[in-house]
């Protein structure tokens, strides 16, 4: 099997929103190599449609913002974390539009704002429904013809590289079975959540956990993973993707409605369709439950037609692909996994529990979205975190920001004996979705844990032992890790909270409860 080294000053892994930022800050002071697992449009970052939320417009400020992301966080938001986010957004949001970003105007030329459930304002900026695509467009054509940056497709990240106590890059596998090392000074972890831990997501394939994954075995601190976002409206026709409905359809009139009809959400909560995202998509699960039928989105009767299918594109256009017309029809909709709010643990610049390590965008776990994000906050979170990391990277000594008792664990190269996963992915998937899901409980989560516990140290001795494994092998590693990492945190907190909901701890406890949670890798 050939080998690939390469050396930068600065190594990012992911080619999303954080890790393009990123570049973009690093890419004066040194050579920077970016790792993507696939092309590097293939995450989801490209996916996101309603657009990025920032304190812009004339009734809003920083403060009213920080306010609508703290209520969604349900008591567990970090504050100094939020305060970064929501004072800083701004900046970085228009830096976007004076790089070339086009953003839907008003008929002033004023950037046009979307409403978005839970946002007190219209606070949330947007190309069309597309707007993901539109950042990435834009950091991608800033990094363009930068002899800086160098960038490898198809290079799935699957091991930390430990030297003298500190991570000094990755070891990766490319679609050819070729393995490389990739070294840098410093070493980002850009590479998103996990929705394909679950059977029903939003998420594109690529989204396995792998950044998680590949810093827990390296004995970094991962935090809060029992916090997993269920987007309310997929799509939920069946053999269909579940396609992401986005909450600006709700934000611009559109209701849910049950089988016969009745727009049901007044009945379950104060804000009703445009209430928290875990509000909602459990009043779904309920109402489906009460009716035994569908539930439906339904746009307002008032819009018209060529308005609706003008504002959201991509989304009549997914509709009309399974033989729906986004205007006139019910569109059959349920919940499905879309953001993870933990992962691995960092401080505000970025900086993971070991050395030389750090983490940005939705693989992160600053503490800013607390148990449940607010809408559109995750492409800002991409921006500013991503930026901050970058300046981090840049100006850190070695071995700034290791946490005290943390120690990076080293692991053999896995060049040896193909291992056998005792588990397949579909199984994986099934087996979170029915129970660890959007209602959980003691004894489903305990029946979920023996099976993942058993096949996670199955992996680990495998790996420990210096075995490989394929591309798809390292997939379902991923998401047994993180899977495991998911059902451990939500079976220890008994309580409900957020997206996290225990049919057997009903209520919120702050009294026990109102903490992050924690998970280190035990040495071998
Ligand atoms: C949406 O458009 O509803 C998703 C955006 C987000 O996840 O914040």
């Amino acid at each position: 099997m050939s080998h690939v080294n390469s050396t930068a000053d600065y190594l990012i892994v992911g080619s999303g929103i954080a890790g393009l930022r990123a570049a973009v800050e690093l890419a004066p002071h040194g050579r920077v190599l970016v790792l993507t697992k696939s092309d590097p449009e293939a995450g989801s970052t490209t996916y996101a449609q309603g657009g990025v939320a920032a304190a812009v417009g004339p009734d809003d400020t920083p403060e009213r913002h920080a306010a609508d992301t703290i209520a969604a966080g349900d008591g567990l938001c970090d504050e100094d974390a939020v305060r970064v986010l929501v004072q800083e957004g701004p900046h970085y949001v228009r830096e976007l539009m004076e790089w070339g970003a086009r953003f839907d105007r008003d008929t002033d030329g004023a950037p046009a704002l979307a409403r978005e459930a839970a946002h007190a304002v219209r606070r949330v900026l947007h190309a069309a429904d597309a707007t993901g695509r539109e950042i990435g467009r834009t950091l991608g054509e800033r990094l363009n013809g930068q002899s800086s940056v160098k960038v490898i497709d198809h290079a799935l990240a699957v091991q930390a590289l430990v030297e003298r106590g500190r991570v000094a890059g990755v070891r990766w596998l490319g679609s050819d079975g070729r393995l490389g090392e990739a070294r840098a000074r410093a070493t980002l972890l850009a590479s998103g959540g996990a929705g394909r831990v679950y059977r029903e997501t939003t998420n594109p394939p690529v989204t396995t956990g792998d950044g998680v994954a590949l810093a827990y075995r390296a004995g970094a601190r991962i935090s809060d993973l029992e916090f997993v976002q269920f987007h309310p409206t997929a799509l939920a026709v069946p053999g269909a993707p579940r396609y992401l409905l986005s909450e600006a359809l709700r934000g611009e009139g559109a209701r849910l409605i049950n089988a016969h009809g009745e727009a049901f959400m007044p009945r379950y909560a104060a804000q009703a369709d445009l209430a928290p995202r875990d509000q909602v998509s459990r009043a779904i699960v309920r109402e489906a439950e009460r009716t035994a039928g569908p539930i439906y989105l339904e746009m307002p009767s008032t819009v018209s037609a060529r308005a609706i299918h003008e504002r959201f594109p991509l989304i009549s256009s997914l509709c009309r692909s399974v033989g729906l017309d986004l205007a006139t029809d019910r569109i059959p909709v349920g919940p499905a996994a879309h953001y993870l709010m933990g992962g691995v643990w960092t401080d505000l610049d970025g900086r993971t529990s070991l050395p030389g390590l750090y983490a940005a965008g939705e693989v992160a776990a600053t503490g800013v979205h607390g148990a449940n994000r607010l809408a559109s906050n995750s492409l800002l979170e991409g921006l500013v975190f991503g930026a901050r990391a970058g300046r981090a990277m840049r100006d850190d000594e070695p071995g700034a920001g290791a946490q005290p008792g943390s120690r990076a664990i080293d692991g053999p190269p896995p060049v040896g004996d193909r291992l056998s996963m005792p588990i397949e992915e579909r199984d994986v998937a099934d087996l979170m979705w029915r129970f660890a899901g959007i209602f959980r409980d003691g004894s489903g989560l305990r029946q979920a844990s023996e099976v993942l516990e058993s096949a996670w140290h199955t992996l680990r001795q495998g790996l420990d032992r210096g075995g490989s494994l394929d591309a798809s092998g390292w997939r379902l590693a991923s998401l047994v890790s993180v899977a495991r990492l998911i059902t451990r945190a939500a079976l220890l907190r008994e309580e409900s909270r957020g997206a996290h909901a225990r049919r057997d701890f009903p209520a919120k406890d702050d009294l026990h409860w109102k903490r992050r949670t924690y998970q280190v890798l035990d040495p071998p």
